[in-house]
């Protein structure tokens, strides 16, 4: 059936069939016939993943930057993922690149995307998650994740602000939050995952969240999300920064900005690349960050899952969830289930 949906979809400029997608997503959500058929028609066995002190009902999760804005979680965790991460969200509101800013290469199973954080702001996000979790029966079975960023506009200097604004705004209401520090759209993010700026970072959000813990009573993780363009050593020296400033994951990896053996005609595009060509990289940095960690606090694996049996690798090397983004766009949302089913 999606093959058929894929291909009306793939008729459309990129960004107006996510936009579409998302709002078929969150209409079917939005209204318990339409939710009680999608969870019938995307049920899976459960596969419980217990990870920095809460309870997954399977380790599949939707990737940040399908839904920006926390507009469709219900929909999205009645099509059986055990986590959505929301985001990237940002303090204020804003536009993003100029369009076009979203290619699919079909031909390589893989998006180009320079978004640059388009969204509603933090404000707008709130509501809606709010709005989400009302109501017994349609309220999200998924944990959600909000994934956390800065402003196009801040300065790298003063970035530590707009994360901890976002972290106090988001701690009551996410089950954990993710620091993206790794997106290449936003000039000089990347710099925040360098030794010293990231110990200066963490250390301070550490704080905060302790401050945040006692006043919630609750537990509220922190992950930092990491490009897959760093060499070793600045992996290796991330990875010590994490473990020190007492971070409770690591999830790995963003978007790339390498371009090696593409075939379509978008492959010069500005941008990062995710699906199948991504998929090597991403397991070769799971590896080294499983190795490195050692046991010590779990990784989320994402970054060219495709197909069971990718879900399945990543598992088996070290990885405690996973997630999706690429492989939802071109094998649809039955690819959730099939990962539940068939590694
Ligand atoms: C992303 N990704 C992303 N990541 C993030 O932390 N914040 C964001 O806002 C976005 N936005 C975004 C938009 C688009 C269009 C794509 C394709 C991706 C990266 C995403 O979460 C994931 O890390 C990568 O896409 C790799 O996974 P896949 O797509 O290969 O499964």
């Amino acid at each position: 059936m999606y093959k058929l949906l894929r291909s009306l979809l793939f008729r459309l400029d990129p960004e107006t069939a996510h936009k579409l997608t998302l709002q078929l997503i969150r209409t079917a959500g939005m209204f318990p016939p339409s939710y009680l058929l999608l969870k019938l028609l995307y049920w899976a066995p459960r596969r419980p993943v217990q990870a920095f002190g809460i309870s997954f009902r399977n380790p599949v999760g939707l990737a940040a930057g399908y839904d920006k804005d926390a507009l469709a979680i219900r929909g999205l965790s009645a099509l059986g993922f055990g986590h959505v991460e929301v985001g990237t969200v940002t303090p204020q509101p804003q536009p993003g690149n100029p369009r076009p800013r979203l290619f699919r290469l079909v031909e390589d199973q893989a998006i180009i995307n320079r978004m640059g954080f388009p969204g509603m702001g933090s404000e707008v996000m709130l509501e809606n998650l709010q709005q989400a979790q009302k109501g017994r029966f349609l309220r999200p079975k998924a944990v959600i994740g909000v994934n956390i960023g800065k402003n196009k506009d801040t300065p790298n200097e003063q970035a530590i602000l707009d994360y901890l604004s976002l972290l106090q705004i988001f701690a009551p209401h996410a089950g954990y939050l993710a620091i993206n520090i790794s997106s290449p759209n936003t000039v000089g993010l990347r710099q925040l995952q360098g030794r010293t700026a990231l110990e200066g970072l963490l250390s301070q959000l550490d704080i905060q969240r302790s401050m945040e813990e006692r006043m919630l009573n609750k537990r509220v993780p922190l992950l930092v999300k990491l490009a897959p363009d760093l060499s070793e050593s600045e992996l290796d020296d991330a990875v010590d920064v994490i473990l020190r400033t007492h971070m409770d994951g690591i999830i790995a990896t963003n978007t790339t900005l390498a371009r090696d053996g593409l075939a379509s005609k978008h492959r010069g595009e500005t941008g990062g690349l995710s699906g199948s060509p991504l998929r090597a990289r991403s397991e070769a940095v799971l590896c080294q960050i499983v190795k490195r960690v050692n046991g010590k606090i779990p990784v989320v694996s994402v970054g060219g899952i495709m197909t069971p049996q990718d879900a399945q690798k990543r598992l088996d090397l070290g990885a405690t969830l996973i997630q999706v983004y690429t492989g939802m766009v071109y094998q649809g949302p039955g690819l959730i289930k099939k990962i539940q089913v068939e590694r």
